[in-house]
């Protein structure tokens, strides 16, 4: 494997001087005129990120913990969001899958850059049944389904050739039987019991509105922070 640096390369701090944060035209952000829940704040922010061209607005980074209580993050895609909650999508024997079983507890965070603007959720996760999981699996177009039947996700991969070709049999599977389920295909939803807007106002101060609730449904208490 080669890299691109050296002990001789400029420092990571030297890399990063100057360089923009928070730059360019963001949009505003009237918290006082926000909705009393917080669905309809995220649904208005998501809409204006799809028509702002956002990259992957639907990419959300979802922290978990491990039996140690160590925290461990990572990207997934949203699947779907209601007032329950905001779904995504995972292998049951994954990491992540088995920290979810052993604390059933979350976090996701949004960052649109393009925008300034930080969305952070936090609360308990439940895992949907068989029929809605099913459901989700055979809405996926069939290359998704083949790396899903591939399975065996962040195991110690010894031998890179067999990932192609364990792709190739997930797909032919897929190809001859349409039907075909990934057994481990798990779907989860983290019911909000606090979620944060921020929106980035360089110079002037930055806004944030939490809503917080004791249980799924609300009745919301509307916050402002100090940034
Ligand atoms: C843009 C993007 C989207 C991703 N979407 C998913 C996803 O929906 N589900 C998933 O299990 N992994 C997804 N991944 C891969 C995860 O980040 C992660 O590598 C994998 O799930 C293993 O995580 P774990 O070892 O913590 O279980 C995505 C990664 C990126 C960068």
């Amino acid at each position: 494997m080669s890299g691109t640096g050296g002990p001789t390369g400029p420092t990571v701090r030297a890399l990063l001087f100057g360089v923009p944060m928070l730059a360019g035209e963001l949009p505003g952000f009237d918290a006082e005129a926000a909705p009393e829940e917080p669905f309809p704040l995220f649904l208005a922010w998501l809409t204006e990120a799809l028509v702002a061209g956002v990259r992957e607005p639907h990419a959300m980074t979802l922290a978990t913990v491990d039996a140690d209580g160590c925290p461990d993050l990572r990207v997934v895609a949203l699947r779907d969001a209601t007032e329950a909650g905001w779904t995504f999508a995972t292998n049951a024997d994954s990491p992540k899958g088995r920290q979810l079983a052993g604390q059933p507890q979350a976090a996701v965070l949004f960052h649109w850059r393009e925008q300034g603007r930080q969305i952070r959720v936090r609360g308990p996760v439940v895992r949907a049944d068989a029929e809605t999981t099913t459901r989700d699996f055979l809405d996926r177009l069939p290359g998704s389904r083949a790396a899903s039947l591939v399975g065996r996700q962040s195991e110690v991969l010894t031998d890179p050739a067999a990932l192609p070709r364990a792709f190739e049999d997930a797909l032919a599977r897929v190809e001859a039987d349409p039907g075909t389920v990934d057994p481990l295909h798990a779907l989860f939803t983290l019911s909000p019991r606090s979620v944060e807007f921020w929106q980035g106002v360089p110079g002037r101060g930055h806004i944030r509105l939490r809503y917080r609730a004791d249980r799924a449904g609300g009745p919301w208490l509307r916050e402002r922070l100090w940034p």
